[in-house]
């Protein structure tokens, strides 16, 4: 084992550019996202000057990532507003570019109806506008402080489960500063924990096939100084065999009334290996990610990507010229099906808590969510 705890590179410091932010050039507004499809190899900006731009980018996943994506979501609509376009069908475009993570239309929808109601109260399209630009900045602020919340109440929790502070965990696909206004969901907590000396280890799972643990999660685990191992994400099942993992924290692109958690596909596998080695399974995830309109696990869409991502190798910023369709390389038989959820669904039975910026709910279950979200509304 001597390699799973060899020390991580040096430390690069945090990176300087945030993952999205409003800008107003001379020319005009325009919403800058940090290209997360050219991560770890550069950090390259990619400005998007209408919604269609941005409708792109999230389909793209050069911006990603459930809370991230309610922030893209209602800044797109106030990008609209400003430049004088259609709302309503920028806000249709950008609440369907991705189906599962429930924050997209969230954010849409609270840009949309700041912009409805200025318009309602008889101010003029400016003034609509600039009301759907608050609405974004409200939400991009307000979720950065809920992300430093949830690692409060995380790093309390993971104290009661595991006491003693020495933490080795396992974590999948990426949920630090790159998906958030603030630290992150999961990630935040593990930092967290870094910062108080009770991370021994983060173990970090690639997340085939796009690979948002390789690039994205290590490149801010390194940056952070914390200790951290990469894994391909079917060696997770002998690290829990051999008592290597402590506690799973993930993060949650939608969470259902009945408290089935939609994260990236692969969390369900671990939630099975964490039940069967009796290891917490934890779920990290802001309130504007339950959404107690969809009753259950089996109401939650999962987005169906593209097969070639799974029969091609494709690092994203390093495409091979010529290579269809993907740009990626080929590494199975022409015309081979592929089946690519991007995500799964964990049923409440499965998860030990689920942490929100309004406290942890644990055991899962459709009542304590339900009183989670009423508390919520009140504050
Ligand atoms: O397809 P992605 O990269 O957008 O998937 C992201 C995830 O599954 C994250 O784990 C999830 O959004 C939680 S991030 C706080």
């Amino acid at each position: 084992m001597a390699d799973h705890y060899a020390q991580p590179r040096e430390n690069d410091g945090p990176t300087e550019t945030p993952a999205i932010r409003w800008h107003e050039p001379p020319e005009g507004p325009v919403v800058v996202l940090l290209d997360q499809t050219r991560l770890p190899a550069e950090e390259v900006e990619l400005v998007c000057t209408d919604a269609p731009a941005l409708v792109e980018a999230i389909r793209t996943l050069a911006v990603r990532g459930a809370p991230l994506l309610g922030i893209a979501g209602a800044y797109g609509v106030a990008l609209a507003a400003v430049r004088g376009f259609d709302v309503d069908e920028a806000a249709l475009a950008l609440a369907g570019a991705r189906p599962t993570a429930v924050n997209l239309a969230v954010g849409v929808r609270r840009a949309q109806a700041a912009h409805r109601a200025a318009l309602a109260a008889g101010g003029d399209e400016a003034a609509a506008a600039a009301a759907a630009l608050h609405a974004a900045r409200t939400l991009h602020r307000q979720d950065a402080e809920a992300s430093s919340r949830m690692a409060g109440h995380g790093l309390a929790l993971l104290d009661e489960l595991l006491p003693g502070g020495s933490h080795r965990v396992l974590t999948h696909c990426n949920t630090g500063a790159l998906v958030s206004g603030g630290e992150g969901t999961a990630f935040a907590v593990a930092l967290a924990a870094h910062r108080a000396g009770k991370l021994r280890r983060l173990w970090v799972d690639e997340t085939r096939p796009l690979l948002q643990g390789a690039r994205l999660t290590a490149y801010e685990a390194a940056r952070s100084g914390m200790a951290y191992t990469l894994l391909t994400d079917n060696a997770a099942g002998s690290l829990f065999a051999s008592g290597e993992v402590d506690a799973v924290l993930i993060g949650a692109d939608r969470i259902a009334a009945d408290g089935s958690v939609a994260n990236k596909v692969g969390s369900y596998p671990l939630a099975v290996l964490a039940r069967y080695h009796h290891v917490p399974f934890v779920v990290v995830a802001p309130v504007t990610t339950i959404d107690l309109d969809t009753p259950d696990g089996a109401s939650i869409e999962v987005e169906q990507r593209a097969g070639h991502e799974v029969t091609e190798i494709a690092a994203p910023q390093v495409p091979v010229a010529g290579a269809e369709p993907g740009g990626g390389i080929p590494v199975a038989p022409l015309g081979t099906q592929a089946y690519n959820p991007a995500f799964d669904v964990t049923p409440p039975e499965l998860i030990t808590a689920i942490v929100t910026e309004e406290g942890v709910v644990s055991p899962v279950t459709a009542e304590a969510l339900a009183e989670l979200c009423d508390l919520s509304r009140q504050v």
